[in-house]
């Protein structure tokens, strides 16, 4: 187990909280109250979470398809090669996903319930699937980095 390899598991390890993090606010955004008063700015404001959260995905996403977690994982645990696949497929997956809530909320001129949901939905839906798509990563991670130092596999 080389230092280096330790370090970008405790970095994909920290960046998942923080996505986390910023999930919940997305959340407490969109399930909170919206009114017709000020409807451009919550818009807005949402709208701009969203893509600051959407360039955080796909920074960890980078660090986690160029920055050697795959890759060290394949390394050690070949016979999970189709895992890693899959999950490059999810990463795919959730950007197409935020671009169509992001689609969706430019596209809403006023407060319409109905399109409001289908937007509340589709953050549930994100939430998850990337608490799912994690939770198999971190799984991932045991099995490949931390056999060495004796945790089970
Ligand atoms: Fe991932
Ligand atoms: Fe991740």
């Amino acid at each position: 187990m080389s230092l280096e390899r330790l370090k970008i598991a405790k970095e994909v390890e920290k960046e998942h909280v923080q996505l986390n993090k910023q999930m919940s606010e997305l959340k407490t955004i969109i399930f909170g109250e919206v009114e017709e008063e000020g409807f451009a700015e919550w818009r807005l404001h949402f709208l701009w979470k969203l893509r600051d959260f959407k360039n955080a995905l796909l920074k960890h996403f980078d660090l986690e398809e160029e920055g050697g977690f795959m890759r060290e994982v394949l390394k050690a645990a070949p016979q999970e090669a189709n895992k890693v696949e899959s999950l490059m497929l999810e990463h795919e997956e959730m950007i197409a996903s935020i671009d169509t809530v992001l689609e969706g909320l430019k596209a809403l001129d006023a407060v319409d319930r109905v399109k409001l949901n289908h937007i509340k939905n589709d953050i549930n839906q994100l939430v998850l699937e990337l608490g799912a798509h994690e939770n198999k990563e971190n799984h991932l991670m045991q099995v490949a980095y931390y056999r060495d130092f004796g945790y089970p596999a």
